[in-house]
């Protein structure tokens, strides 16, 4: 981080933070209702489209060779213009690695308000260019808008083998579920936007969402899982939920082993919870049940709204092992067993959450 740019505090210069600034899952839902949605289903070479709530779309050039296409972009979710930057490349280049490809080219989103030195502009371009850079891919360009509110992000095209397509619907019983970062990133940013915490408790949040889930990728590519998604705006129980739905199964989630960033709870217990973890609990609560005593903090953490999250994997336990075991090996933050996959139970419940006990 540079520090001749903590003049300008770009989170104080927007009213939602990251992924936080999502568009509610039902307000995009109303949205929705109002459209005449048909998904060309009469394309052959469209594999995966917009009618299964995937992280991209998946289309079919070739009998080997199929593109990834996706686009995130979000307001300052830190103060310092390049993390920023790399921040929200890293968090749009994940939605191609969720899907199991590799990122080919990104094209930059920019809404830039006119009040800025052009050197706080040029360092979130360098931070993005940076970190598409790192995942071995090409910037070709972009497109700059005037906008009172920063925002900034990347529109990515990556490739993988038509066979090889990781989506959400793959889940099956008997799978275990792994989660490649913890969880936080919403709560830290609200506390740290609200000055309840420094700099310097924003390290580990940092720190995950600028890494890329490059790695993890790799690890359930070379393995073979059978469905994979990250966690990002939505939350562990929206993105776990598009998987149970898309899956047909029922999730079972143990908060005793979820990987949660140091000091998350003793802030969501000082209320400290970003708007996007209220819309998320109203939306997703339906199908959430919670197991036994699981306290109030726990049940607000399942809904934090996560900023270049983790890959949530489904993978046969026969394999689970050997892919914790790749995970390590490959240095991803905290790769952890949280749960397990079982046959669709009656009634509305995807996911269970309970507090299993330390083995
Ligand atoms: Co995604
Ligand atoms: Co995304
Ligand atoms: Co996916």
């Amino acid at each position: 981080m540079k520090e001749e740019n903590n003049k300008v505090r770009l989170t104080t210069m927007s009213t939602k933070a990251g992924c936080a600034a999502k568009f509610g899952p039902g307000n995009l839902a109303k949205v929705m209702a109002h459209m005449n949605l048909q998904e060309r289903k009469d394309d052959p070479n469209l594999i995966v489209g917009f009618g299964t709530c995937d992280d991209a779309g998946v289309y079919k050039i070739a009998p080997d060779y199929a593109l990834i296409q996706t686009v995130d972009f979000f307001t300052p979710i830190v103060d310092d213009p390049y993390t920023f930057g790399a921040i929200a490349a890293t968090n749009a280049l994940s939605d191609v690695y969720a899907m199991g490809g590799t990122p080919l080219t990104a094209l930059n989103i920019c809404c830039f308000s006119t009040g800025l030195e052009p050197e706080v502009y040029a360092e979130i371009l360098q931070g993005g260019l940076d970190k598409v850079t790192e995942a071995g891919a090409v910037v070709l360009g972009g497109h700059t808008v005037t906008d009172n509110e920063i925002k900034f992000g990347v529109s990515v095209t990556g490739y993988v083998h038509p066979d090889k397509v990781l989506t959400n619907g793959g889940a099956r019983p008997g799978d275990v579920l792994i989660l490649t970062k913890p969880i936080g990133t919403g709560v830290i940013s609200t506390a740290f936007k609200n000055n309840i915490i420094g700099e310097a408790e924003m390290t580990e949040s940092i720190t995950s969402m600028s890494t890329l889930n490059k790695a993890a990728s790799e690890a359930a590519q070379k393995i073979g899982v059978n469905a994979c998604t990250d966690v990002t705006g939505f939350g562990l129980s929206g993105h776990s939920y598009e998987v149970a739905a898309a899956s047909n199964v029922n999730l079972r989630i143990n908060l005793s082993e979820l990987p949660v960033m140091t000091g998350v709870l003793e802030l969501i217990e000082k209320d400290c919870i970003p708007g996007g973890g209220y819309n998320n609990r109203n939306h997703y609560e339906k199908w959430v049940e919670f197991e036994g005593d699981v306290s109030e903090t726990k049940k607000a953490l399942v809904f934090d709204p996560q900023t270049s999250g983790g890959l949530l994997i489904s993978v046969p336990k026969e394999k689970a092992e050997a892919l914790v075991e790749e995970l390590t090996k490959r240095k991803t933050l905290r790769s952890q067993i949280i749960g397990e996959v079982l046959p669709k139970a009656e009634g509305d419940k995807y996911i269970t959450y309970y507090e299993g006990k330390a083995e």
